[in-house]
């Protein structure tokens, strides 16, 4: 057999990459702490504790696998524009929103190009980035995690093709003002406004990309519709790009199975809506709780998420003390949010459970 130099063939500004962290399954979380997969309190991936509408199952169940999905999106996207009110040229679906940041990047981005982004948020951006071979360049958020427009204006040079903006934003929970999107509107770049949780703070810009061309926004139906597994997200923009993003894509990006879920999902969104409520409701009672625990500051959140700071080099022992109860929340480990680690709302019964064992761990 020839010896093939594999690292030869390899594209020289992938070789360094740094592997994104994302959510084990429960299963292995289940053998990791030596606790069956029932007993396991998830609280790390922002997934909806609801699950999705019972119309999904049924929807699902009644699809044709022998048949490729349509790649034009035409049911699915009209589902979506109904509901939106969002024309359906102005609208492209993913597997996941996590595909339409890909297909954006691989649009518009050379080698050697940046983004802007602001730190903390979710690891996404720069990660798509490194794939692509663009650099980042990263703005701190200020001390109560709100961008800092002024910075990221600043930030920007004749490199500069995208600025990031999730909102709200993952893991710190801040949403954006129209203002300070229309501020970066203005410089004229690309701005994608992630808007993953948009349901949990009823806060959108979404109705800017009519007088916007340069604007992208984020939704996916992984957290209020409860589909992660199915991946599906959408983008909305103008016209144009939508066009562009199509000619490029995949032909069948997303699958027939994804496409029922989406639908049914949208049929039933009363249902969703109220689960959302139920959520944000939860959230709170979480704050209020979490609050009255010394030794920990729970951040106001404007989506499914609550960030808790802890005092210095306390979060680590934590979050490693309720992983071995079966409790698995997010933790982080870059310079601002060492301290902090992030926990999804989940069912009133979940929240007890951590609470109390946050009472003794904390
Ligand atoms: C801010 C943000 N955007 C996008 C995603 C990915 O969404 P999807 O499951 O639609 O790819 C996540 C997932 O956690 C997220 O937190």
């Amino acid at each position: 057999m020839p010896n093939t130099d594999f690292k030869r063939l390899i594209r020289p500004h992938l070789l360094q990459l740094e592997h994104f962290s994302p959510a084990d399954p429960p299963e292995e979380q289940a053998r990791r702490a030596g606790i069956p997969e029932e007993e396991i309190i998830r609280l790390n991936a922002n997934e909806n504790p609801y699950g999705p509408s019972p119309k999904v199952s049924d929807a699902v169940a009644q699809v044709d696998y022998s048949i490729y999905p349509d790649p034009e999106q035409r049911r699915v996207r009209e589902a979506i524009s109904d509901f939106t009110s969002i024309p359906i040229e102005r609208l492209i679906v993913g597997a996941g929103s996590d595909e339409i940041i890909d297909l954006v990047f691989r649009l518009v981005m050379e080698l050697g190009d940046q983004i802007v982004d602001s730190d903390p948020t979710f690891g996404m951006y720069r990660f798509d980035a490194a794939v692509n071979g663009v650099e980042t360049v990263l703005v701190q958020r200020d001390d109560a995690f709100e961008l800092d427009v002024k910075a990221i204006t600043s930030a920007i040079d004749k490199r500069t093709k995208v600025i990031f903006i999730c909102s709200p934003n993952n893991p710190t929970g801040n949403v954006a003002s129209h203002e300070q999107i229309k501020a970066l509107l203005d410089t004229g770049l690309l701005v994608v406004v992630d808007e993953a949780y948009w349901e949990f703070s009823q806060q959108t810009v979404a109705p800017m990309v009519y007088d916007h061309d340069n604007l992208i926004v984020l939704r996916t139906l992984s957290k209020w519709g409860g589909i992660a597994g199915l991946r599906a997200g959408f983008g909305i923009m103008n016209p144009e790009l939508i066009n562009r993003l199509f000619g490029m894509k995949q032909p069948y990006n997303i699958t027939t199975a994804t496409e029922a879920a989406v639908i049914a999902s949208f049929e039933d969104a009363d249902y969703l809506n109220c689960n959302a409520r139920k959520i944000v409701s939860e959230r709170e009672r979480m704050i209020a709780l979490l609050s009255d625990i010394e030794g920990l500051e729970p951040l106001p959140s404007g989506g499914n998420y609550v960030l808790c700071k802890l005092a210095t080099g306390r979060a680590k022992p934590v979050f490693h003390d309720l992983a071995t109860r079966g409790i698995f929340l997010r933790n982080f480990s870059s310079p601002r949010l060492k301290d902090c680690f992030r926990i999804s709302v989940g069912r009133p019964n979940e929240t007890d459970i951590v609470i109390t064992a946050l009472k003794e761990l904390v």
